[in-house]
């Protein structure tokens, strides 16, 4: 059974768990979705609101979900699932119609929000975007970043800053 909790006590620790246990982003609603997985991100205080920033490259299929919708879920795993999530993370929505049923989760859809989530997430975060903008090259105080990350590596990041509308624990 997925809870609501009002307490917003949530990722003691972002590093862990994003950068290392990783998150899965569902974008879209029943028109058309997608999940992808992330470790790179940040929760906190933003506009004196509780926010998850994300950092999403152009040419993954679940941006164009992310651009063209409100609001999106995030699945955090406590570090199960971790095959399923690596899998998410090298596979694309480009290239399977049905990508979650190819990473063996199972998709959830919250009516009120037209969101998706995985079933399997011992939790999870309902989100509204507040924020999209760019990285930019100009922008890079260490420019040994843009020849690391960039060029043949993939796209400047979209940056998303989204607002952590509620919190769901899955009891099960
Ligand atoms: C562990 C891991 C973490 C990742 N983190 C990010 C991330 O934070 N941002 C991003 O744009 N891509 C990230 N990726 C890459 C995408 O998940 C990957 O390109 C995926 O296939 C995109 O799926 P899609 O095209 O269906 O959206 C990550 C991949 C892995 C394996």
């Amino acid at each position: 059974m997925i809870k609501q909790i009002i307490d917003l006590d949530y990722v003691k620790n972002p590093f862990k768990e994003i950068g290392e246990d990783f998150a899965l982003v569902t974008a879209g609603g029943k028109d058309g979705y997608n999940p992808m997985t992330v470790s790179w991100g940040s929760v906190g205080k933003l506009w004196n609101k509780n926010v998850i920033i994300l950092f999403i490259r152009p040419e993954r299929a679940t941006w164009a979900y992310l651009e063209k919708n409100p609001k999106f879920t995030v699945s955090f795993f406590n570090g199960e699932y971790k095959e399923n999530l690596t899998l998410a993370g090298r596979i694309s929505g480009h290239d399977y119609k049905d990508k979650f049923s190819e990473i063996g989760l199972t998709p959830i859809y919250d009516v009120d929000a037209d969101v998706y989530y995985a079933k399997e997430a011992s939790y999870i975060f309902k989100c509204s975007k507040l924020y999209v903008g760019d990285i930019e090259e100009d922008g890079f105080i260490d420019k040994s970043l843009i020849e690391k990350f960039y060029g043949s590596h993939g796209g400047y990041h979209k940056v998303v800053v989204a607002q952590i509308n509620s919190y769901f624990v899955n009891e099960e």
